[in-house]
């Protein structure tokens, strides 16, 4: 399985800088992205910009929205619908700690949401806390989510990254393939940059990383692609 590199770039980037950190994405690769699979998750006004930007660079990055309305369309004032997503972009993260503490997302739209996704062809990126977090919903699951390991502690802070402890990591996401269905890819989220990115991505259990802070700098970004190359 080709490993995914995520990046979530949550409440940041103007049009203008996502634009910039593409063509400078560009200029530092080949275009050619067939060893891996990079996926950029921005703000809702930066993905049709982007999709278009992708077309004309012809840039082998996909792109994720980082929410959707658990609605399928209507009077709903303010939410975007996994209908209007699915033109611009192929997935959706759902279930990050930040929309569970600033949103009260519980466990129930979060399933709901992955519905929406399902219905429209987009594939759900979904963050899972802990290894109790997954039992409760694992049965749920259809094996067309992509599940990432995040605990909420281990997210970095304003840029600082925390220290990884990469056993506990292993052990953990090897539970959650036990719980999940075989193809469904298990990646980890939370303080990846590019010093500690070779020691996850070498790992076999380990699908991919979902980087924060890290993949706002292209440069960041671009080294743990090449990491994840090695
Ligand atoms: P971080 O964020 O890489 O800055 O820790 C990860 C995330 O919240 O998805």
């Amino acid at each position: 399985m080709k490993k995914y590199i995520i990046a979530n770039w949550k409440e940041n980037k103007t049009v203008e800088e996502a634009l910039n950190w593409l063509i400078d994405f560009k200029t530092a690769r080949s275009g050619n992205e067939e060893s891996l699979n990079p996926i950029v998750c921005a703000s809702f006004p930066l993905l049709y910009p982007l999709s278009e930007k992708l077309k004309q660079l012809n840039l082998n990055v996909d792109l994720g929205a980082q929410n959707i309305s658990r609605f399928e369309k209507g009077a709903h004032t303010g939410e975007v619908g996994a209908f209007q997503i699915r033109s611009v972009a192929k997935y959706v993260l759902l279930g990050h700690s930040e929309r569970r503490r600033d949103f009260n997302e519980t466990a129930e739209t979060l399933l709901t949401k992955i519905d929406q996704c399902l219905a429209n062809g987009l594939c759900p990126v979904v963050c899972i806390g802990s290894g109790s977090e997954l039992q409760e919903l694992s049965e749920r699951f259809t094996g067309k989510e992509i599940i990432v390991y995040e605990p909420p502690e281990a997210i970095s802070t304003d840029g600082l990254f925390h220290p990884i402890d990469l056993n506990s990591i292993r052990k953990i996401t090897a539970g959650f393939r036990a719980l999940l269905k075989a193809e469904t890819p298990v990646l980890y989220g939370g303080s990846v940059n590019p010093d500690n990115a070779l020691k996850i991505l070498s790992c076999p259990e380990i699908d991919g990383v979902l980087v924060g802070a890290a993949s706002l700098n292209v440069k960041d970004f671009i080294l743990i692609i090449e990491e994840g190359e090695r």
